[in-house]
């Protein structure tokens, strides 16, 4: 009797308790001026409802609700903000911003030192400077040959195959063969061949499609991935999808790196140190010391990922929306056949890149795709800032997701319109102010050269080579998710009505 009397004051009490902090968050909390909806305000039920309940539809939530409460910034959690002004972008996303990265985001995604989930700008420094030069502009120039070479034997290979079995092909399959194939040469000095071999030859994508369809558990519970991580590999496989196995394929990666260096072999066939020959050895001058095998593991798994999907995925976006619109189909063909000396007979990567419809058609496939569309949470520093005349207290979290920017009318006229004459002309230098498709400042995209290098060689190959159709999807847009990276639904499926370079 006495128990249950003790159990109801303790219920009474922590509902109490649970109310006023919710009134408090309501009513009394420095983002309380800010508008949103109330269940936002007093937990983090509005985000984990669009991540993991509704599956990724965090990018239309925080649309509807800019649009629902009339305000560039609304409040998505206690102390979390999303902000549609690219204004606010340019001061957020610059060099030497003291907006570091959210730690509640960036940390949670089971690779926290990697170089771009690292949120102390002091740890990321050295990291940063010390692989920094493989991916200069003149650095990738360098790679551009070996990069024809593999798009140019992944478009045999493709040819080959469909004289015998039909002549479609799933264009997001057959980019990600290529992309994986160049980024693990180049991070680690082999390939998993996945362009001789066909798409899934090797669990390594299947594995990556599983850890980022899962990927929203490691950030709304990372209690549960914490504990997953603990345990032997196929119990972590059950509660965290992916991640044990692919972590597993990048030990072994590094492992071959280092029983190589063993030998004395530093450097590959083409006289360069891949991206594992840099991160294995000390270089005092940036203040770089090689760090612990988990925390290679960590650099490893994020440039398996940030080097293959991204690139795939925007150009699978380019073929879509080039194949959908007659018009700028018929214009970039003109172009690109106009240039066979320079992609045909002989690639000249320096030459392609001036072409200028082809240039403005990458550019809009990357404002339509954004490969990373929903938040990259930032924390305001403490001495607060103003957002639309209110005061922001530092420590607040802020996200500016680059899929709302890019879908804004205001700096693009019907947005939903694949237009790449709007990157050309006299507009072009102030559009180029708001391409954020690869971030901006001390944070922005390490790999923005090799992804460009990627794009044009695959884009320019593909369509001087071959006539297509598109088979599917057959509506005007492509359907996708936000799971942190795009999680594509639409399967783009081509069909090669004529291989012009048939011999
Ligand atoms: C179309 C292709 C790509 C797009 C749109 C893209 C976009 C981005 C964006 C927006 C960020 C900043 C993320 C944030 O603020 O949290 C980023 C960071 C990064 N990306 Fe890319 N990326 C692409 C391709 C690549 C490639 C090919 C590589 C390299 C192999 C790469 C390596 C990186 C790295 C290392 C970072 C972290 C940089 C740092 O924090 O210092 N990316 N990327």
């Amino acid at each position: 009797m006495a128990s249950s009397h003790l159990s109801s004051i303790i219920a009474g009490l922590v509902l109490v308790v649970l109310l006023t902090k919710y009134l408090q968050r309501l009513f009394f909390h420095p983002l309380s001026k800010f508008p949103g909806p109330a269940v936002a305000a007093v937990s983090h039920l509005w985000e984990f409802w669009h991540d993991w309940i509704q599956d990724g539809t965090f990018l239309e939530g925080v649309a509807d609700l800019h649009k629902r409460y009339k305000s560039s910034v609304v409040r998505i959690a206690p102390n979390h903000l999303h902000v549609n002004d690219v204004e606010v972008y340019h001061q957020v996303f610059k060099v030497n911003t003291n907006f570091y990265k959210a730690p509640y985001f960036y940390e949670a995604f089971g690779f926290a030192t990697s170089i771009a989930t690292i949120t102390n700008p002091h740890r990321h420094k050295p990291l940063r400077t010390t692989i920094a030069g493989m991916f200069t502009g003149t650095a990738v120039d360098g790679m551009s040959d070996e990069m024809y070479d593999m798009v140019r034997k992944a478009t045999d290979v493709v040819a080959a195959r469909s004289s015998k079995a039909g002549n479609q092909f799933n264009v997001m399959h057959f980019l990600r063969c290529i992309t994986t194939d160049v980024s693990c040469e180049l991070i680690f000095g082999e390939t998993l061949d996945l362009v001789n071999n066909g798409y899934y030859s090797d669990r390594f994508l299947s594995n990556l499609d599983t850890f980022v369809e899962n990927v929203w558990i490691m950030v709304h519970a990372p209690w549960i991935a914490q504990f997953a991580l603990m345990l032997p590999n196929t119990l972590t496989d059950k509660i965290v999808p992916g991640y044990a196995y692919f972590r597993e394929q990048c030990i072994q990666w590094i492992d071959r790196v280092r029983a190589r260096r063993a030998k004395g072999i530093t450097q590959m066939r083409n006289g360069r140190p891949t991206l594992f020959d840099v991160l294995l050895e000390d270089n005092p001058d940036k203040n770089y010391k090689v760090p612990s095998n988990s925390d290679l593991i960590d650099q490893a798994f994020l440039f398996a990922i940030a080097g293959t999907d991204t690139t795939s995925t925007a150009t699978t976006f380019a073929i879509f929306f080039v194949l959908s619109n007659p018009r700028v189909l018929q214009r970039l063909r003109e172009e690109l056949r106009g240039a066979s000396a320079i992609i045909k007979d002989e690639y000249n990567y320096r030459e392609v890149r001036k072409l200028p419809y082809l240039t403005a058609v990458i550019k809009e496939s990357l404002r339509m795709s954004s490969p990373f569309p929903g938040r990259l949470p930032r924390v305001v520093p403490p001495e607060g800032m103003q957002l639309n005349k209110k005061f922001v207290p530092g420590g607040t979290i802020l996200s500016i997701s680059s899929r709302v920017i890019m879908d804004d009318p205001e700096l693009y006229p019907e947005p939903e319109k694949f237009l790449p004459e709007r990157w050309m002309g006299e507009n072009a230098k102030s559009m180029d102010r708001n391409m954020i498709a690869f971030g901006k400042g001390s944070r922005s995209c390490l790999g923005t050269n090799l992804a460009w290098l990627k794009m044009y060689t695959m884009i320019s190959t593909l369509f001087s080579r071959w006539d297509l159709r598109l088979v599917s999807p057959t509506g005007p847009k492509l359907d996708y998710r936000d799971h942190a990276l795009i999680e594509m639904k639409s399967q783009v499926v081509v069909e090669i009505l004529k291989d012009h370079w048939a011999n």
